[in-house]
Formats: C-alpha cells, structure tokens, sequence
C-alpha cells in the first residue's frame, strides 16, 4: 500500500483544486500529471512536432524540461503557467496521451513525486496504471453542464451564448476522447470511490476526501 491519494476523473471536475487542497491539509505533495501531458503537447508545438508522431513526442516526453516551482509551471526556462491551460493545449494533451509510447515517457517521472510525507496525485490513470497501490482511490466527477459552468465562470463567460455553447462542446469532446481511447481510458476502477461534485462546494467535497483518508486502512 503506498502513501498516496489518486484522484481520477474527467476533465473540468475540479481535480486540481480538490487535489491542491488535500494535500496542502495533509502536508503532502501534490502531482497535476495532466500538466505533464500539457506541457508535452506545448513541448511537441514548440518544436513543430505534430502530436500523431509517436516516436517524436515520446522522445520529448522523455527530456521533458520541465520544473514546477510552487504555483508555477516552467518550460524551457518560460513560466507556461498560462500557456499550457490554453484549450487548444488541452486538445493536444488529450493527442499525445493516446499514445503508449508517451504515455510509458512519462510514467517514472510521476512516481518521482511521491515523498516520504504521502502525495495527493491527480489525473486520468493515477489509480489504475501511476499508483495501483495507493491507499485511497477517488473517482471525482460532476454533469458536464456544471463542469462548462464552472470553468466559463472562472474565465468570465456568460452562459447563454455561443461561447459558452463551446466550452460545453469542448469538454464534451474531451471526455469522448478520454474515455474511448484504448490506452489507459478515463474509467471509474472498482476499488474507486465515487465522488460526484455536481452539488457539493469545494470545502465539501475536500472534507470527504479526508473523511475517506482517514478511514482507510
Ligand atoms: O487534467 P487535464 O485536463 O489537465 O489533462 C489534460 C489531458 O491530458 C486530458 O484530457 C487527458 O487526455 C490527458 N491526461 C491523461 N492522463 C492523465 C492526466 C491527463 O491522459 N493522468
């Protein structure tokens, strides 16, 4: 049994936040492995890789340079902390992430994050594939309408138009693409609890997660 919690679930649930929380109310540390594939995808642009071409953007993956310093993400020696949340990066994150050969580039270097303390991982695979021995598996979802409306909130959207009509697309398209994808597809495991955040706020749904942690074995 390892020291860790594995959030998994859609894109938009508030994963991060959630995860962010916990670990900061346990001491522990925190991995948002989406950025790896996010910074992939910015990695692979950068270098006008196409994101199909496995063996290229398993080969970036590999020497990802990439630093996470407190709240900031760095690339190449740019803060990309604003850049890899763009929603065109989060296509191609979902691109390379389909692929095996990325996907195993990138394997090592999550575990890296585990500590002595413990680690809040979250993501897609971190229950099934990163961490199949972690001490408490989550399953964080909530309707892909309050997904759109949360993220459309936090950029300033109002959410009768068409721009809202996209996000909901957006999403909607990422989690199809998530979950049919024969490479580690987003899936609640058996072992996972589910946590639905439709209707929760985010101090709720941080104090199950410690309620969880704290009766696990
Ligand atoms: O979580 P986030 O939206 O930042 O992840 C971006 C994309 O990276 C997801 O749509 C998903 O395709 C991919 N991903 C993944 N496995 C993870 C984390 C993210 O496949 N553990």
């Amino acid at each position: 049994m390892q020291k860790v919690i594995a959030l998994d679930g859609p894109s938009a649930s508030g994963k991060g936040t959630i995860a962010a929380r916990v670990a900061a109310a346990l001491g522990w540390a925190y991995l948002d492995s989406g950025a790896l594939y996010r910074l992939t995808a910015l990695h692979a642009q950068n270098h006008n890789i196409d994101w199909a071409n496995e063996a290229a953007v398993a080969a970036l993956a590999a020497e990802l340079p990439a630093e996470f310093r407190g709240q900031t993400v760095w690339l190449d020696g740019q803060d990309v902390t604003q850049a890899i949340r763009s929603e065109r990066i989060g296509m191609g994150a979902s691109a390379v992430a389909k692929l095996l050969a990325v996907r195993q580039a990138l394997l090592q270097r999550q575990r890296n994050f585990l500590t002595a303390q413990g680690l809040v991982a979250d993501g897609r695979d971190m229950g099934s594939t990163v961490f199949p021995e972690a001490q408490l598996k989550i399953f964080l979802t909530a309707s892909a309408q309050i997904r759109a409306e949360r993220r459309a909130k936090q950029i300033g959207v109002p959410l009768d138009g068409a721009a809202f009509a996209q996000i909901l697309a957006d999403i909607q398209a990422r989690d199809a693409a998530d979950r049919s994808r024969p490479v580690a597809p987003l899936q609640q495991l058996p072992d996972a609890k589910l946590l639905d955040t439709s209707h929760r706020s985010i101090e709720e749904t941080v104090q199950q997660v410690l309620d969880w942690y704290q009766a696990s074995p």
